[in-house]
């Protein structure tokens, strides 16, 4: 209660960075580690964490050697997520420093990136830079998953966006609705 309670608050300060009222559910955390393939990646970057509904699925199912980096770019969100899961390195800093992140963290290319990013709340300019970042640094054959609200493929932004998608990635399949979430989303599951 207390971290869906810090999340509400960030989300009333900066409405257009943290892009929801509350944290996604189970469901759909597993339904983005299973799209992912956490079980079998040795490099795993999460995108916006936020209160960490993905971490924690992470975590569970990652195996012990594999590296795990959270980037946060929400100061209070990436302090709070630190301290509920001391094991995790997060990172707190923007996505769009993706390359200089992993650099500093001697990381080369990530098997699975799994985003949180409130996509349909960026301008197109800056979805373009974060999905460039993300592509430079997947490795051939990694994975790059992201969510999307169902009702969110009625609205032009929303179709822009999974246009977008499936043209900067060689392969984009979404996965079934996942109805325990609110508001019902997808998983868009893209390779490069
Ligand atoms: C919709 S919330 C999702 C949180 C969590 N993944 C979930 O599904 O419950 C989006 C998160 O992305 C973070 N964020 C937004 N822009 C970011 C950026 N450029 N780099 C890193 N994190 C960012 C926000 O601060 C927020 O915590």
């Amino acid at each position: 209660m207390k971290t869906q309670i810090a999340f509400l608050r960030e989300f009333l300060r900066n409405p257009g960075a943290v892009g929801a009222i509350a944290p996604s559910s189970p469901s759909l955390a597993r339904e983005m580690v299973r799209q992912a393939g956490v079980l079998q990646a040795r490099t795993i970057v999460e995108f916006g964490p936020g209160t960490g509904a993905f971490t924690r699925e992470i975590v569970k199912q990652a195996v012990p050697e594999a590296r795990f980096l959270a980037i946060e770019r929400n100061p209070t969100l990436a302090r709070i997520l630190q301290q509920e899961l001391p094991s995790v390195r997060v990172c707190h800093d923007s996505v769009e420093n993706l390359g200089a992140i992993l650099h500093r963290e001697g990381i080369g290319q990530v098997d699975c990136i799994l985003s949180g990013l409130p996509w349909a709340a960026f301008s197109e300019q800056l979805q373009d830079r974060l999905l460039e970042e993300a592509c430079r640094n997947l490795a051939p054959r990694g994975r790059f998953v992201t969510f999307a609200y169902l009702q969110g493929l009625l609205l032009p932004a929303g179709r822009r966006f999974a246009r977008k998608i499936r043209r900067k990635f060689a392969h984009t399949e979404k996965s079934p609705v996942v109805w325990r979430n609110l508001p019902p989303a997808f998983v868009y599951r893209c390779q490069r």
